[in-house]
C-alpha cells in the first residue's frame, strides 16, 4: 500500500529563531514536490525532519498505510531515503559505493550485481563502475548518490539539491532522472532546490517556505 506523509502543527526553532510556525503539509500522491525558499528558510531541516534525523520542536511527522499510522522504526526507515547535497563517497569503487545499502540489508551478491549494474547504467555510470569514486566529478558524484538510493527502492525520497554545483548538461542529465525515477518507482519524490527552471520541468508539486509555514502553489499555474 502507498505511504502517506503528514506534517501536522510543526515548529522548530533555532536559538529562538523560528524556522517553521504552525506548518502543516499533507504528501498523499506519488510524484515530485519540489521544496524552494531562500538561503537558511529551513528546507534542509525539513528534509532531515521528515527522515527522522532530526526531531521538530513541536508537531507530527507520521507516515501512514491507509488510515494506520506506522511506527518509527528500522522498518519505516528503510522505505525512506534522503540524499544530502554532499554525497557521502567511500574510498572506494563507484560499484561498492553503490552496493553498500543492499550490503548491509543483507542481499545475495547477485541480486546486488544485478541491482547496481542496472541503476549504475539508469544514471549513466556504468563504464566508470571500476573507478575510484572520490575521482569522479561533481556531476558524476551525484549521479552516483542517486543511483545509490534508487537501488534500495524508497517509497519516498528526500534530494537535498540534487543539482546545486551542477553544470547544466549534468542538471539536464539529473533532471532526466528525477522524470524517469518518478515513473518507475511511483514514490513520493521531494526535492529542495533554489534551480527554477529544474522545479518547472521535474516538479508535479511546487511548495515555498514562506513565513515558516510551507505554501503551496500549482508550478503551471504559477510564474516563478
Ligand atoms: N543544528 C543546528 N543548530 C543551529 N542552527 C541550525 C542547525 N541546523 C540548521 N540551523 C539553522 O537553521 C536555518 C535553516 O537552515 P537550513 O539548512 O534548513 O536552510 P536551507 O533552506 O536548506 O538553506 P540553503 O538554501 O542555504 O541550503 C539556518 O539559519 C541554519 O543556520
Ligand atoms: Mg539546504
Amino acid at each position: 500500500m502507498e505511504l502517506k506523509l503528514i506534517v501536522k502543527n510543526l515548529y522548530k526553532y533555532y536559538n529562538e529563531k523560528p524556522l517553521f510556525e504552525n506548518c502543516s503539509y499533507t504528501f498523499d500522491r506519488s510524484g515530485v514536490y519540489v521544496l524552494m525558499g531562500p538561503n537558511g528558510s529551513g528546507k534542509s531541516t525539513f528534509l532531515r525532519m521528515c527522515a527522522f534525523l532530526e526531531n521538530p520542536d513541536r508537531g507530527e511527522i507520521n507516515y501512514f498505510e491507509g488510515n494506520k499510522v506506522l511506527p518509527k522504526d528500522i522498518n519505516l526507515m528503510r522505505r525512506i531515503t534522503l540524499l544530502l547535497p554532499e554525497v557521502g563517497v567511500f574510498n572506494t569503487t563507484v560499484f561498492k559505493n553503490v552496493a553498500y545499502g543492499l550490503k548491509i540489508r543483507g542481499f545475495k551478491n547477485n541480486k546486488i550485481k544485478e541491482k547496481v549494474e542496472e541503476a549504475l547504467q539508469f544514471v549513466g555510470l556504468s563504464h566508470k563502475k571500476e573507478q575510484n569514486a572520490l575521482t569522479l566529478s561533481t556531476g558524476e558524484t551525484k549521479r552516483m548518490g542517486i543511483a545509490r538510493a534508487l537501488v534500495l527502492e524508497p517509497e519516498v525520497l528526500f534530494l537535498d539539491e540534487p543539482t546545486a554545483s551542477v553544470d547544466w548538461k549534468n542538471t539536464e542529465i539529473i533532471e532526466n532522472i528525477i522524470i524517469q525515477l518518478k515513473q518507475r518507482l511511483n514514490s513520493i519524490i521531494v526535492i529542495a532546490t533554489h534551480d527554477k527552471e529544474s522545479a518547472r520541468r521535474a516538479g508535479d508539486f511546487l511548495l515555498y517556505i514562506k513565513d515558516g509555514r510551507i505554501d503551496t502553489k500549482h508550478p503551471e499555474k504559477q510564474i516563478l
